[in-house]
């Protein structure tokens, strides 16, 4: 099996020096994991809730192939994070969504494309609510071979305890330490190939 470094080696160029919470050696993990998927013919969607600036975006956009789309989702507007994932993946069938991720399941797609998605990223609003809400989602769209990435799974805003107000991850002027790991009609995306 060839697990080529050349998406790493243009993930690198294109958004290494991209403000976000997304580590060099996560980025390496992403891209064996993603290009194992592929080289193993696990074909489906792709979903990252919580995009910032698209740093760990970048990396999925790179990995999309053939009729996969990408659904990218986050409450604040996401059109520098489309320019910049134009300019280094011309093409890329990718989806901006500017929802909060609780609101997902008012959209089509997630009955539409469900067990349709190949890798799933939950890294929005950390409250243990919003969590839970983000893999009660996931449950419904994650595909059988399919990946679940959670970001900060373990740090202090995930307690049981109610979230305060001011909880929803916004976004941060310090990276915090880490602990990790189709095509469109209307709102539908359907990555299977036939
Ligand atoms: C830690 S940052 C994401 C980091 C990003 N994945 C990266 O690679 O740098 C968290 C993001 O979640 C978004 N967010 C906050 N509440 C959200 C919600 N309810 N649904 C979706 N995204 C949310 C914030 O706007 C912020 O952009």
């Amino acid at each position: 099996m060839d697990l080529s470094i050349d998406l790493y080696q243009r993930y690198l160029q294109h958004f290494a020096n991209t403000p976000g919470w997304f580590y060099l050696q996560s980025a390496a993990i992403w891209d064996t994991l993603l290009s194992y998927q592929e080289a193993s013919n696990n074909i489906g969607n792709i979903l990252e809730i919580g995009v910032f600036q698209g740093k760990s975006a970048g990396m999925l956009a790179l990995h999309r192939q053939g009729e996969e789309t990408c659904v990218f989702v986050d409450p604040a507007p996401l059109h520098e994070v489309r320019q910049r994932i134009e300019q280094a993946v011309p093409g890329a069938k990718c989806e901006y969504m500017q929802e909060m991720s609780q609101f997902l399941p008012r959209h089509s797609f997630v009955r539409d494309a469900a067990r349709d998605f190949r890798w799933i990223h939950i890294d929005g609003e950390h409250s243990a609510q919003a969590v839970s809400n983000d893999l009660a989602l996931a449950e419904m769209l994650l595909s059988d071979r399919g990946i679940l990435v959670l970001d900060d799974s373990t740090s202090a805003a995930t307690d049981r305890s109610p979230p305060p107000a001011s909880s929803s991850c916004q976004p941060r002027r310090t990276p915090p330490a880490r602990t990790h790991g189709a095509r469109r009609r209307a709102a539908t995306w359907k990555a299977r190939r036939g």
